[in-house]
């Protein structure tokens, strides 16, 4: 048993060089120490789990909670879990059988079937923000972060859901200010308040004038009070719109960083899914991690974990573990698919996983399709990158074509 283990001082976040690569430290962790103590913000000191193969059995393991009243978040964030109370229908922050429950309750708007079926509507509105992008710009240029990658990740969420286009701009703006970490805890909170008054209002109007939409038919099932209604519907928007925006940014920023991919995906569109998943992988915008507490005292690997005890779970360093894949550094789009933790495992694994990855393949394939000379209008070293944000990716990326 070593549990007198060296404390990492707090979460590795700061990048190296590359602006695809996570933090340097968390390599050398995952090489040397994958599962290490980590001293949490306030004070706590938990696990920081770095390496693919422990990450991935602890995101299995039925006694890792994800009781939000007794998670402690690793950054001191302004929006931390243990400063709230969890709503009812605040899935992420719960264990089974409540987890289960409301996730059932979602879980089939987002199968592999529904989500094909949505196909020529995302192609639609890809073609439909890539014209507004480039009206009356000539060769550009245009901030692809604030005029496509935003725009069509808000469109496909909240059509999904039933959002009128009307409100999606106010939406839009809460959720940054509810997960900028610069913001501060009242800005945070009032920004998940003002997408709670979003969904309430909308969940009002499906009961009067009943819907098709995710939410106009969880109103008409009944099952859930309009309370818990507006909190799963908030947990569905604000899960589905940070990540794929910054996956669509990243994943542009990194294809044109490595143009022998770009040009093997151009020559063979038929490699799009296949670079969707190694995108996913490589560059895996929830870098933040995986939030869990030991829920009994446990023996792992040599370790003895103590009810009670905050984990860590870095998606990040798994993915670019050599236990995973050969050369987990570089970006192969022809790589054969690997089992990567990008959205997560176990019981609480991404339930729109299948949307995302249509939406990124979409968004990629009408983007290059439309712009085949896209570049970067700026020098990369000048693309500020989100380190310091929960979802990682770039605030902006300015581009021309
Ligand atoms: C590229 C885009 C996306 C990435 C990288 C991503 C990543 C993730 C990850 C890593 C988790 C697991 C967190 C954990 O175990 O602690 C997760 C959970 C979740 N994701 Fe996604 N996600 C993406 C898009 C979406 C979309 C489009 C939706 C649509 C609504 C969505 C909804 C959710 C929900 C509701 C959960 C919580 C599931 C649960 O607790 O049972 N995500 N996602």
């Amino acid at each position: 048993m070593t549990d007198d283990l060296p404390t990492v001082p707090r979460l590795p976040m700061a990048r190296g060089g590359c602006p695809f690569d996570p933090a340097p430290e968390l390599g050398a962790l995952s090489a040397d120490r994958p599962v290490a103590r980590m001293k949490f913000p306030d004070g706590h000191v938990g696990w920081l789990v770095t390496g693919y193969p422990q990450v991935r059995e602890l995101l299995a393991d039925p006694r890792m909670s994800s009781r939000g009243e007794a998670l402690r978040a690793p950054l001191a964030l302004p929006m931390a879990t243990d400063r709230i109370k969890v709503p009812a229908g605040m899935f992420t922050a719960m264990d089974p059988p409540e987890h289960t429950r409301y996730r059932r309750a979602v879980a089939g708007w987002f199968s592999a079937r529904r989500t094909l079926a949505l196909e020529p509507r995302l192609t639609e509105l890809a073609a439909h923000h890539l014209d507004t992008m480039a009206d009356g710009k000539g060769e550009g240029p245009a901030d692809l972060v604030a005029e496509y990658a935003a725009p069509m990740a808000a469109s496909v969420i909240c059509e999904l859901l039933g959002v009128p286009p009307a409100e999606r701009l106010a939406f839009g703006q809460a959720v940054n200010s509810l997960f900028a970490v610069h913001s501060s805890a009242e800005e945070a909170i009032a920004g998940w308040q003002a997408i709670g008054a979003l969904l309430r209002g909308l969940v009002e109007s499906k009961r009067t004038r009943p819907a098709d939409d995710l939410l106009g038919a969880l109103v008409t099932e009944g099952k859930l009070t309009d309370e818990e209604l507006a909190t799963v519907g908030s947990v569905l928007l604000t899960a589905g719109y940070d990540t794929s925006t910054n996956m669509i940014a990243l994943g542009t920023f990194a294809l044109l960083e490595h143009p022998g991919q770009l040009a093997a995906l151009a020559a063979d569109p038929s490699l799009a899914d296949r670079a969707v998943e190694e995108l996913l992988r490589y560059l895996t915008v929830v870098h933040a991690g995986g939030i869990r507490v030991v829920g009994e005292d446990l023996e792992f690997q040599g370790h003895r974990m103590a009810a009670g005890d905050a984990v860590s779970l870095s998606f990040a360093a798994a993915n670019r573990d050599p236990a995973l894949c050969a050369l987990p550094d570089e970006l192969d789009v022809t790589r054969e698919p690997v089992p990567h933790l990008a959205f997560g495992h176990g019981i609480h694994q991404c339930v729109g996983q299948q949307l995302a990855r249509l939406e990124l393949r979409v968004s990629l394939s009408a983007l290059l399709g439309r712009f085949p000379g896209l570049r970067l209008a700026v020098p990369a070293a000048e693309v500020r990158t989100r380190a310091d944000m929960i979802i990682y990716g770039v605030h902006e990326l300015p581009v021309t074509w």
